[in-house]
């Protein structure tokens, strides 16, 4: 059954969803047996701009796309400098794919933030006669051109974890539910500076790039908390998503503010919030005394938060995300119905409603509480870093790792 979702019914459903994922063991980025090109989200980054994986003989099964040759795919990611693309998006999904999609070619391409570069790209791709595109849009809006471009051609499109907008209609989208990982983010900061300030507490924000959906619904999400209960003595965007964005406008904040002017800062991620931290630092200020929030779970933010630096990070387990999106890639590209249950919501995009398949996201703090979860009942227990995840966290972090109880 496929259900049209409005926001107050998305979050309660979607916990159904992810409670059968649960069960299952489908959440978190565990690195399963015979998965080798599984690292881990946050254990680092690359450009791998224009590779392909995987080629071989087409299925018989399918039309193996242009040229004549062995059929191919597109999965084509917004950028790197968040360790999450590179280290477990692109590795989960190649891993399922290649399980399920034997022999199929994955036209991959990073478009380190640039719109215009994936629009080449996407065109690039397109001209190598993929079937189905995957396509986690640097700009939303943009991105519609190359979806009406890909449907000329007969090209299934997902829009993956970033919704496709701009007049377009993708064949599906992955993603999580993003107001609610705003409203997290705003909830547990709200909760911490309500119990450790006298007065309405005075924070900072620093949304995402204004070209990605998912920024929006973070910021209208922490709004809804946020507004009302809180002053928000300054707000601006990070252009691009990059650290030293954020790291300027803090600085600039700071300035403007004074150290005594803000009690807490909110970032839309964990990049940003290193960003805000460092420039924390630059000024002189102990950022354990101002509580952020972030999001990805980072392996840095997750450091920082056991030694008290930064207070939350949203947990999204990437690796049902990105094998979600292989198994409906795996479908289109074979022509047939994604599994039953797969899809389970529909969201407009402004065009049409768009059959989709949304996980929930977790808070996390250091010990847990006040509507969070801990470090070690989350990214520990499902091992988000592969089979090394204390390890890694540990590396230099020992003290801090013995005072969590993680080692
Ligand atoms: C993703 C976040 C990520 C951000 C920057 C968002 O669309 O959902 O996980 O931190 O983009 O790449």
């Amino acid at each position: 059954m496929i259900v049209k979702f409005n926001r107050s019914t998305l979050s309660i459903s979607w916990t159904v969803v992810f409670t059968s994922l649960l069960a299952t063991g489908a959440v978190g980025c565990k690195k399963k047996e015979g998965d080798k090109t599984g690292t881990g989200a946050g254990t680092g980054a690359g450009t791998g701009a224009g590779t392909t994986v995987g080629s071989g003989p087409g299925p018989t099964a399918a039309g193996g796309g242009g040229g004549g040759g062995a059929g191919k795919i597109a999965l084509l990611l917004p950028e790197s400098q968040t360790a999450r693309y590179e280290a477990a998006d692109r590795p989960f999904f190649e891993a399922k794919f290649k399980a399920l999609c034997p022999g199929v070619e994955i036209v991959y391409s990073n478009a380190n933030q640039q719109a215009a570069d994936q629009q080449q790209q996407a065109e690039a791709a397109i001209a190598k006669g993929v079937k189905v595109m995957v396509l986690d849009p640097v700009d939303g809006d943009s991105a519609g051109v190359i979806v009406k471009n890909a449907k000329t051609k007969n090209i299934s499109v997902v829009s993956y974890d970033r919704l496709i907008k701009g007049g377009a209609t993708p064949d599906y989208y992955i993603s999580f539910d993003n107001h609610r990982v705003g409203q997290l983010q705003a909830e547990a900061l709200l909760k911490k500076l309500t119990a450790t300030v006298k007065g309405k507490p005075k924070i900072t924000m620093i949304n995402g790039s204004p070209t990605d959906n998912n920024a929006t619904l973070f910021k209208q999400g922490a709004h809804s908390v946020f507004d009302g209960k809180v002053d928000i003595v300054k707000e601006d965007a990070a252009a691009n998503w990059k650290p030293e964005e954020a790291q300027q406008l803090m600085e600039q904040f700071i300035a403007a503010v004074k150290p005594k002017g803000f009690d807490g800062a909110y970032q839309a991620n964990d990049g940003t919030a290193g960003g805000a931290i460092a420039a924390m630092k630059t000024a002189g200020i102990d950022p354990k005394t101002k509580p952020t929030a972030g999001q990805d779970a980072e392996l840095a933010a997750i450091q920082r938060i056991l030694t008290g630096e930064q207070y939350m990070t949203v947990y999204k387990a990437i690796q049902p995300e990105a094998e979600k999106a292989a198994e409906l890639a795996c479908a289109l590209y074979k022509g047939e119905q994604p599994a039953a249950g797969m899809v389970t919501g529909k969201v407009n995009n402004g065009t049409a409603d768009i059959p989709s398949v949304l996980l929930a996201p977790i808070a996390v703090t250091k010990d847990g509480g006040d509507g969070t979860s801990s470090v070690a009942d989350t990214i520990v227990k499902d091992k988000f870093y592969g089979p090394e995840t204390v390890a890694q966290i540990c590396k230099d972090y020992a003290d801090a790792c013995k005072a969590a109880k993680l080692q």
